[in-house]
């Protein structure tokens, strides 16, 4: 899960989809990074640790890290949040293979249309509740696809 800071988006959608993983008993390690350095080791924003607790997730003990090219090894897919982290991700690594494996997370739940994930950093905590659902309903949609690959 990757977006900007590492601090709002990508750590709510790395909690929602560890909960629905244990849920459902699939075994997939889940991480999260920003493309920018800035929240390096910081923990998530506290609108976005509220929030998930809302839903009885726990993210609080997240600590902000950099994408580096090495995800790219370790990690079969990389979810980015918006346009601009995809930008930013495909171009640490050359090879296409790799490349191949950025995709815009909310293309899970609407196929081609490159819909982002609104950065809710400067806004309310409205912004939070939506990124929440968006975010939900896409990583349902991951889960489906791999229980479907097993
Ligand atoms: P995120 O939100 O990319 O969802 O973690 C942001 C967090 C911090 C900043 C921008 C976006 N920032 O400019 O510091």
């Amino acid at each position: 899960m990757v977006c900007l800071g590492n601090i709002c988006r990508s750590p709510m959608a790395q909690g929602i989809l560890e909960h629905k993983v244990e849920e459902s008993g699939l075994d997939v390690e889940v991480d999260s990074a920003g493309t920018s350095d800035y929240h390096i080791g910081q923990a998530p924003d506290h609108r976005a640790i509220a929030k998930s607790k809302e839903y009885g997730i726990d993210i609080s003990q997240y600590k902000g890290r950099q994408l580096v090219a090495e995800d790219f090894e370790e990690f079969d897919r990389i979810l980015v949040m918006d346009t601009s982290n995809y930008n930013n991700a495909v171009a640490l690594v050359e090879d296409e293979q790799k490349k191949a494996k950025v995709e815009m997370i909310l293309n899970l739940s609407q196929p081609g249309n490159n819909m982002s994930v609104p950065d809710p950093y400067f806004g309310g905590e409205e912004g939070f509740e939506n990124v929440y659902q968006l975010l939900d309903h896409a990583c349902d949609v991951l889960i489906k696809e791999l229980k479907s690959e097993r």
